[in-house]
């Protein structure tokens, strides 16, 4: 009766996750701290900014006339936004889509026949299995290298490259490792891109969440052939559930031209997004010019904190991260059990953590994420410390 995707798609089954559900069902108090909402973590947009934002445009928005690439205004908002970062896309070629994972999916679906490959990095954010099984695709990984600041095996990624390879993926800052790929990675993946003919999908969700570098380097200030760059205010804004992203095109005129014709027209089919979030988008832009300084403060400060005290145990060991939300932390001991130990930290610590292997890691590896507020980070980290200073080897 049923397709192989809803075989595929049968709810939870890792172990992890049944016994959280089950101490959850008992009443128990877990502290998650893998979680990236921030508003979880005492982080808000400002109510009073939204609540106009969203008044504004709930009149803009009474009569409805969508548009298959998102309103105007928001995409002028948006081009406006990525001058000020230096880069210049016209608001005709950005398309709103109501969040990245559906970006992902658009852009999948106009580059792959079912069966073929999309280059993704490895260790890699969970949802793109899902992702790429909606869209028939196969997710190829290249590496990033641990012991080199997890930059990118530019080598490695360019043998990865078959006959079936439609696009490469650029998470940058990266979930789960904090690394943000510099000039000179993102200039030599832009030359494979242009010497291969392949686009360029970058994945810039955390991009105002940096704590090295002054301006995020970009595939989309390269000469690639076409770039389409994946953004929203999920994370940038802590707006969720706006269920506003996008997805700015680059490149070539004639590639542009026909990337954008083609999701344009997907997009009209289904019309996503939310009218009044998309009149809000400029306000929202507006409002967040007093909010953002101070959410990156407390987002930098945050992984300061959480770098400051992880180094203090000989038992674990890290890259510090350079940017976004997410940490990936390596357990100095090789026959660790990494699932055992997520296990053991909900269990006794009632901390949930994620096991490596959740990111195609190499095990021992645990991630988490460094949002949560500073002292409730203190408090977990240094339980957490603890546990694997008195665990039995
Ligand atoms: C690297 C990365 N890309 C995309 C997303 C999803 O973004 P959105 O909320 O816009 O769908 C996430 C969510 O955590 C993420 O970590």
């Amino acid at each position: 009766m049923f397709s192989e995707i809803a075989n595929h798609f049968q709810g939870e089954t890792n172990p992890l996750y049944r016994e959280r559900d089950a101490l959850l069902a008992r009443g128990e108090k877990l502290i998650d701290l893998v979680s990236g909402n921030v508003h979880h973590h005492g982080i808000h947009y400002p109510p009073p900014a939204l609540e106009s934002a969203l008044h504004e445009a709930v009149e803009q928005a009474r009569i409805y006339r969508p548009h298959p690439r998102g309103q105007p205004a928001a995409r002028d908002a948006i081009s406006r936004y990525y001058r000020a970062e230096g880069l210049s896309i016209p608001p005709e070629q950005i398309l709103l889509t109501p969040g990245t994972s559906l970006s992902y999916w658009y852009a999948f679906k106009i580059f792959a026949e079912p069966g073929d490959e999309i280059l993704s990095p490895r260790p890699t954010y969970p949802l793109f299995d899902a992702i790429a099984a909606l869209a028939g695709v196969r997710m190829v990984d290249y590496r990033l290298q641990e012991g080199a600041r997890w930059a990118i095996d530019l080598d490695y990624l360019e043998s990865q490259i078959t006959p079936r390879t439609r696009a490469i993926i650029l998470i940058s800052p990266h979930n789960p490792t904090g690394a943000v790929a510099d000039e000179a990675e993102v200039a030599r993946l832009a030359e494979i891109a242009a010497r291969r003919r392949l686009p360029i999908l970058s994945d810039e969700v955390f991009s105002p969440f940096l704590f090295r570098h002054n301006r995020l380097p970009r595939p989309a200030g390269t000469n690639a052939p076409l770039v389409l760059t994946l953004n929203g205010f999920s994370k940038m804004l802590a707006l969720p559930g706006m269920k506003i992203g996008w997805i700015a095109f680059s490149g070539e005129a004639e590639l542009v031209r026909k990337a954008l014709a083609a999701i344009e027209t997907i997009s009209d089919t289904l019309l996503p997004v939310n009218e009044i979030a998309q009149f809000a988008v400029p306000a929202l832009f507006e409002g967040a010019k007093a909010f953002l300084p101070t959410y990156q403060t407390a987002i930098r400060e945050r992984a300061r904190l959480t770098v400051d005290q992880l180094s203090r145990s000989d038992r674990l060991s890290f890259i510090p991260p350079e940017g976004g939300f997410y940490l990936t932390v390596r357990i100095n001991d090789p026959k660790a059990d990494e699932e055992q130990i997520a296990l053991d930290l909900l269990r006794k610590h009632s901390l949930l953590l994620h096991p490596g292997f959740f990111y195609d890691l190499q095990p021992p590896h645990l991630v988490l994420s460094f949002v949560s507020e500073p002292s409730v980070l203190e408090q977990c980290l240094a339980e957490m410390i603890a546990y694997f200073k008195t665990r039995e080897r």
